[in-house]
Formats: structure tokens, C-alpha cells, sequence
């Protein structure tokens, strides 16, 4: 038997949230979940899991006795002291980050020397500062204050948690509280980034914008190599075996999605703005971006003509595989662009065609990827879900009216559809 260990408080259980619990249940602690939200909270009470994330409802039933959840702050503080912070910071109507649920988990501590407010949620840098002021502002000023950002991938969220590139923990030096967060990881045998609490936030920042930035790169890479006869998979494959460069997140498709970098790239260049400084490079990441969503549109048009009236199929609406989440997907810009050009959309996604319904309450949704393809003039790959990528396109070439396949991910065989006697088009790859 080893050491018994130490219970934790997770506030806040969307994705992060779950995540982290469920990763600290399996490494044995208790963990006491908290959320404002009683209806999910009532479900998982259940058993149910309200995400979708690969595995993560197995390991939440597999270790159901050690995670409690609870709408009440009180039961977590009860428990635990360390409370992990992990509720959303949506982007206001300036691209600021909506801070509020994060100020109201931190107006409702107790004043607690035994306590720590660990924070997971994505902020700007400085946060952790202001929190502490207002914290000794209303006396609490024993409380002590951790940054401990999140690095998962949606998708491949619990493998993440399991062997995390790194640990980052940020405090002010002078609590208890760092190194008992670092205890808490110690099993995973991560390396530990430690630190002081504005470092820690911009770490966050800096790592999602330099991925945005190398999409974008290597987006706008492809595009000059459809100009130039260059194929961009050749290319990212000679760039990325330089070591400082590496092969990572070189993948050309039709932009990045997904809740995190669309916020956390403009937050940053937001921060830098307020800050009195002009990120010059951000603000070309976010266009090439979100131009990169419509170039689709372009390529359809070039091989269909005239939109109206087309029929397009799209396979895939969730911002990158393994994840029911819409927020930021490239796919909702290319189903509003083509119905504005008087295209009939009709999409077809494996896990998130509820949430796509829910945002665009007039999609045409079929239930199979047969059926939308079914009469379709042209076909796009907009996220690249195993399901797609074992089509038999000779199948696909005998139930579509034209013979364009688009595939925005270059995910697709492009032999086999060809093969097929249909027109394959990639991105950057000729
Ligand atoms: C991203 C970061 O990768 C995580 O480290 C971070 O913790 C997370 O944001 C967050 O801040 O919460 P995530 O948004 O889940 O994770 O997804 P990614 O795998 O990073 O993909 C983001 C988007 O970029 C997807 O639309 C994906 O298709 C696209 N992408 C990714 C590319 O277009 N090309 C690539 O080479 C890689």
C-alpha cells in the first residue's frame, strides 16, 4: 500500500474539468467535483458523461467511488484543499477573456490558510495577480494561488493528462501550495516547469499561439505551393525533420478550429494591445486563418462553376476528429459560405451533428456519410474522422452526381480516389 493521497477539488467540469478529474481519480485521488450547473451535475451523478472524449466516460464509471460531484462549493472545500479552477473564460464581445466565472469561483472561498485556488482555466497573464489583490482586498488574502495551466488535446485529452510534455506551476514562492501541486503530479514523472504565476499564464498563451502560428505557416506554405507546383506534404515533411523546427503541427488543411487557439491567439494579441503593444505577427495568424476556412469555396467554384443549386457533402463538422465540440470549426464558415453562394450543404458527422444542429438550426444533417453523399456534385473532407478515411470510393463514385472530392485535411487517399474516376483535389498538394 502507498501513501494515501491527497484529495483534490475540481471546480468547473467541462472538458478540463473532467479531464483532471478523472486523471487524479485514476491516479488514486478523491476527487470532489464541482459544478453550478445541477442538471449535469444530476447526470454524472448518474453515471452519465455530458462530453464526448475518448475513453473518459470508462475511467469516470471505473473509479465512480472516488469522485464526488456536488453543485455546492462548500463540499469541495469541505474535502479538499486543493481546488482546482477549471471553469470557462469565454471571449467577450472586445476578444477579451470573459474572467467572471473565474471571479466568481474566487469571491466565493472561504477566508482559508489551509486552501489553494489552482488555476487551470485558461487566462491572461496577470490574472493571478489581480485575483490575489482582490482576494486581500476582502481579507483572504491567506489563500494561496497556483497557476497550473492545461495543455490537453480534445481528442486525445486523457493520454495527454497521463504523459503531459511538461508540468507548469506557478505560484509566488512563498505558500505551501506549489509544491503540493507538484506533488500531486509527481507520479506521472513529468518534467516540472516551475515558476512564478505570470510566467506561467503567458506559457499557455505563447504555446497556443505558436501552434496557431506554425497551422498558419504551413497554410499559407500550401498555398503558394498550389501556385508554385510544390506539394506542401513533401515540404512539411523536409522542414519538420530539422530539429528546431520539428514535425509537429504541420499539417495544411482548411484552418484551425476548436474553442482554444481562436480564443487564446486574439486574447493574447487583446493582452498585448491593452498592454500598449501591437502583436503584428497575431493579427496575419487569425486572417490567414480565416481566409484559409474559405478556400474551399474557391476550389468548388473553380470545378463546378456557378454554386447555385449545387449539392455539397460535407463529411465531417467537428473541429478536428475524436470530439463532438463545434466551437471555432472551420465548418461552420464553410456551410454558411456555401449556402451564401446558393449551395445545398448537406453534412454528415459520426459524433457532432447534435451540437452542429444546435448552432446551425437549418444544416441539412444526414444520418449516414452514404446519405449525404448521395447526388452530390462534389464532396469535402472537412475533418478527418477514421470513418472517411476507409470510404470505398469506388461506392462513393456510384452514389455522387458529379465526381469533385475537395479534401481539406489532405487525409484522403488520393490514388484510391482517383482510381475511382473522380476528381481529387488537396491542400498545397496539386
Ligand atoms: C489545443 C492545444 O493543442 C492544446 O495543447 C491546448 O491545451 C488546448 O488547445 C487548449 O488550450 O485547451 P485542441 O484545441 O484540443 O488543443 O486541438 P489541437 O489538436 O491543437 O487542434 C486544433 C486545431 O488545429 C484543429 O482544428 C486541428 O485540425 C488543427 N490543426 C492541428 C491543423 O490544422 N494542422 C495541424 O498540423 C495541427
Amino acid at each position: 500500500m502507498g501513501e494515501p493521497r491527497e484529495p483534490i477539488g475540481v471546480i468547473g467540469t467541462g472538458y478540463v474539468g473532467l479531464v483532471t478529474a478523472a486523471g487524479f481519480a485514476e491516479l488514486g485521488n478523491d476527487v470532489y467535483c464541482v459544478d453550478i450547473d445541477e442538471h449535469k451535475i444530476a447526470a454524472l451523478q448518474r453515471g452519465e458523461v455530458p462530453i464526448y472524449e475518448p475513453g473518459l466516460a470508462e475511467v469516470l464509471a471505473g473509479h465512480r467511488e472516488r469522485l464526488h460531484f456536488s453543485s455546492r462549493l462548500d463540499d469541495a472545500v469541505a474535502n479538499a484543499r486543493l481546488l482546482f479552477v477549471s471553469v470557462g473564460t469565454p471571449p467577450t464581445y472586445s476578444g477579451d477573456a470573459d474572467l467572471s466565472a473565474v471571479l466568481a469561483v474566487a469571491e466565493s472561498m472561504p477566508a482559508s490558510k489551509e486552501h489553494a485556488l489552482v488555476m487551470k482555466s485558461t487566462v491572461p497573464c496577470g490574472t493571478g495577480r489581480s485575483i490575489s489583490r482582490l482576494l486581500a482586498e476582502q481579507g483572504k488574502g491567506d489563500l494561496a494561488y497556483v497557476s497550473c495551466p492545461e495543455f490537453l488535446k480534445e481528442g486525445s485529452a486523457l493520454a495527454d493528462f497521463r504523459a503531459p510534455d511538461r508540468v507548469v506551476v506557478g505560484d509566488d514562492g512563498t505558500s505551501w501550495a506549489g509544491d503540493a501541486v507538484c506533488a500531486l503530479y509527481e507520479p506521472l514523472g513529468a518534467t516540472v516547469v516551475r515558476t512564478d504565476v505570470a510566467s506561467a499564464e503567458m506559457i499557455k498563451l505563447a504555446a497556443n499561439a505558436f501552434l496557431a502560428t506554425k497551422i498558419s505557416f504551413i497554410n499559407e506554405i500550401a498555398n503558394v505551393c498550389e501556385e508554385t507546383g510544390a506539394n506542401v506534404l513533401e515540404v512539411a515533411r523536409g522542414v519538420g525533420l530539422d530539429g528546431r523546427i520539428g514535425p509537429k503541427f504541420l499539417a495544411a488543411g482548411i484552418g484551425y478550429g476548436g474553442s482554444c487557439f481562436t480564443k487564446d491567439v486574439s486574447a493574447l494579441k487583446l493582452l498585448a494591445a491593452n498592454s500598449g503593444y501591437h502583436f503584428q505577427l497575431l493579427g496575419s495568424v487569425i486572417e490567414v486563418n480565416e481566409l484559409q476556412k474559405r478556400r474551399v469555396v474557391s476550389k468548388l467554384a473553380r470545378h463546378l462553376g456557378e454554386l447555385t443549386g449545387r449539392r455539397v457533402a460535407l463529411l465531417g463538422l467537428a473541429f478536428k476528429p475524436n470530439t463532438d465540440d463545434m466551437r471555432g470549426a472551420s465548418s461552420l464558415v464553410l456551410a454558411a459560405r456555401l449556402e451564401a453562394e446558393g449551395a445545398h450543404v448537406r453534412a454528415y458527422d459520426p459524433v457532432a451533428a447534435h451540437e452542429a444542429r444546435r448552432m446551425m438550426p437549418d444544416l441539412d444533417c444526414a444520418p449516414s456519410a452514404a446519405e449525404a453523399l448521395e447526388g452530390a456534385d462534389a464532396a469535402v473532407l472537412v475533418t478527418e474522422w477514421p470513418e472517411f478515411l476507409a470510404l470505398d470510393w469506388n461506392a462513393v463514385a456510384a452514389m455522387m452526381a458529379g465526381d469533385v472530392v475537395i479534401d481539406g485535411r489532405n487525409a484522403l487517399d488520393a490514388a484510391a480516389v482517383r482510381a475511382a474516376g473522380l476528381r481529387y483535389e488537396g491542400i498545397g498538394i496539386g
